[in-house]
């Protein structure tokens, strides 16, 4: 029997055709994704435009797994209810433009979201520290958020086993999400540092076959898990 995943796969569709997102979600759900990862860009926060609740509600009448919604946008406050009512089961807000951060965690919580803060490469993880306890996950950038297909920046290692210690400290077992520039050469490594939602764009959707891919790393992550498990074991028994 094969032993479930623990470990989440967040195929995200920014990188996907958009003139063809329902035939590019069901194939990542044929090949195993847990969640959507869906990148919402304003033009401001990051360089880049992509989409905003209508998408989002388009998406979640096709979609069979939970969305995850990234917003990287200014003033997310505005828009919050828009993308849980359009279908959010989890969203992230960036520390960076946020003043107010305890509120806005308890505001997507009230409306019935997983809440869940993300941190840029160079922002450091103790902004993290009086709302951890609050969070229902975290997101750790791995590249600078703006657009799919960069390289992973070696560093968000130290930084997950940071932002892991910080929750467990505070006895929080949220999962930590890992986003940018993820790819098989590098999921062993982001796993043992402590990601267990692991978003994945370029590698799946410029791949050619979405659903062969996200099967492949789908496999990798069951094998990687297995391994970690095993380790895990044999220090307990030393
Ligand atoms: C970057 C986005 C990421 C990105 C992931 O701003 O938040 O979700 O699309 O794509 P890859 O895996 O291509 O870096
Ligand atoms: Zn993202």
């Amino acid at each position: 029997m094969t032993a479930a995943r623990t470990i989440r796969l967040a195929p995200s569709i920014l990188g996907s055709d958009f003139a063809a997102l329902g035939a590019g979600i069901a194939a990542i759900e044929r090949g195993g994704a847990d969640l959507i990862h869906v990148d919402v860009m304003d033009g401001h926060f990051v360089p880049n435009i992509t989409i905003g609740p209508p998408v989002v509600r388009s998406i979640s009448k096709v979609a069979r797994v939970p969305l995850d919604v990234h917003l990287m946008i200014e003033e997310p406050d505005r828009y919050i209810e828009d993308f849980v009512r359009a279908g959010a089961a989890m969203i992230s807000v960036h520390a960076e433009v946020l003043l107010h951060l305890h509120r806005t965690v308890q505001l997507i919580k009230s409306l019935g979201a997983k809440a869940g803060v993300a941190i840029n490469p160079a922002t450091p993880v103790s902004v993290l520290e009086e709302i951890a306890h609050d969070l229902d996950h975290v997101l750790v950038m791995s590249v600078n958020p703006g657009f799919g297909g960069q390289t992973f920046i070696p560093r968000t290692e130290s930084k997950l086993k940071a932002v892991r210690a910080l929750l467990d400290g505070q006895g929080n077992a949220a999962p930590i999400e890992v986003d940018g520039g993820v790819d098989l050469t590098n999921l062993a490594q982001v796993m043992a540092a402590g990601a267990s939602i692991i978003v994945v764009g370029n590698a799946i959707f410029g791949s050619g076959d979405p659903e062969a891919a996200t099967r492949e790393f789908c496999a990798a992550v069951r094998d990687i898990e297995s391994g970690i498990r095993t380790q895990h074991a044999g220090e307990v028994h030393r």
